[in-house]
């Protein structure tokens, strides 16, 4: 028999669970099965949490595909495991994506889509297989922010699923749910139907190797940033905030969900953007018009690095209503402000990841 997803749905029919008298498929135990090459992933549902049977389940299901597909493919089944009311899992999920870094912010207009879109382009530039995935489902920019409001995202079969294959542009694999439908219907869009567009653009985009994925979020604290923690494994945060107190005092907000609990990502650091603001005629005078210094304390305070302080000029808000991001313009003193952000990051990530453990994707049992 071939090697595809609905195959291997087909053989798992013949798992039962021992108690419920059912097989695994009909129950809806089996989620995110995925094949790759000679490798079968998939996540195991069981009700109970710690299930008594799980060992032997899982066994079957081996043995199942073993006996149908040949003895060397290989088998990846996860299954989450309860602490408390929260569910942690194992990898499975984007499992090509090395690192998923969120750019949030708690007051919006700040910036996060510029800087989003930027840094994926500077990332992008510095060789990285990079992907931009606009999370923003109620107003997202990032189509006009590239210039791609009129592009209509292809789907093709992988393994019988269907995938959406992502817009390329600048180097770039990009997704946003403005593709789909027109900015002014995604306002009206209530609650559920906002994450489910989003879990589909995450999971059924064809994103293939990555070694970022930039995603950016809405602005507050909203369903959408539970959805994305639940969704993937976020592996680090970036918070962008202006200088002025109102901003400030939301960025708190902000971090104080990343470094939740419940949450728990990384925060690699703070972006100050709308610095200040240096007229043309005047490169000497640097005028703080929304305060000075403001992320500095704040990243002091609480320990997050300062990442990058990006002034206010006139051709960032061009380009972005333009769809030409600056950060594609390498020998501009704009495209070296965000060259350096990316390295930054990067050596951010690098920090995180060898000293913290991969992040698990958030589950909350009902
Ligand atoms: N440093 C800057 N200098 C000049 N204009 C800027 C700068 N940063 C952002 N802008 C402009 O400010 C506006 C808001 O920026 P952006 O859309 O990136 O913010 P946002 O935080 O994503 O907003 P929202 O919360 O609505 O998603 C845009 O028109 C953008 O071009
Ligand atoms: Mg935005």
């Amino acid at each position: 028999m071939e090697l595809t997803r609905d195959n291997v749905l087909e053989v798992l029919r013949g798992v039962k669970h021992p108690e419920k008298n059912s097989d695994l498929v009909s129950l809806q135990m089996v989620d995110n099965l995925r094949i790759d090459g000679k490798q079968v992933l998939f996540t195991l549902s069981l009700p109970k949490a710690n299930d008594p049977f799980t060992g032997s389940i899982k066994k079957a299901c081996e043995n199942q595909i073993k006996n149908n597909f040949g003895e060397d493919i290989k088998i990846l089944i996860t299954v989450p495991v309860s602490v408390g009311k929260v569910k942690i899992d194992k990898p499975g999920i984007l499992p090509g994506v090395k690192n998923i870094i969120v750019v949030a912010s708690g007051k919006g207009g700040v910036g996060k889509s510029t800087v989003a879109t930027n840094l994926a382009v500077a990332l992008a530039n510095s060789g990285f297989q990079t992907a931009l995935v606009d999370a923003d489902i109620f107003g997202p920019s990032i189509p006009k922010m590239l210039h791609l409001e009129e592009m209509k995202p292809q789907v093709h079969k992988v393994d019988g699923r269907d995938m959406i294959i992502p817009v390329e542009n600048y180097n770039l694999k990009i997704l946003s749910i403005g593709f789909f439908v027109d900015p002014d219907d995604a306002l009206i869009w209530r609650g559920p139907m906002a994450t489910n567009a989003l879990k589909q653009l995450l999971h059924q985009g064809d994103w293939g190797e990555l070694d970022f994925m930039v995603v950016d979020l809405p602005p507050g604290t909203s369903d959408i940033h539970l959805t994305m923690v639940q969704e993937i494994p976020v592996t680090g945060a970036i918070i962008v905030s202006t200088p002025q107190d109102v901003a400030l005092a939301d960025a708190v907000k902000g971090i104080s969900m990343f470094r939740s609990e419940k949450i728990n990502v990384p925060i690699l650091g703070l972006v100050e953007n709308m610095a200040w603001f240096t007229p043309e005629e005047l490169p000497d005078k640097k005028y703080y018009i929304f305060g000075k210094g403001g992320c500095e304390k704040l990243a002091n305070q609480y320990k997050i690095p300062l990442l990058s302080q990006i002034p206010i000029i006139q051709k960032i808000r061009e380009s972005g209503d333009l769809g030409k991001p600056p950060a594609a313009d390498k020998n501009t003193i704009l495209g070296g402000i965000f060259r350096d952000l990316a390295a930054k990051v990067v050596e951010q990530l690098e920090k995180r990841n060898k000293e913290l453990p991969p992040t698990q994707r958030l589950i909350i049992k009902n």
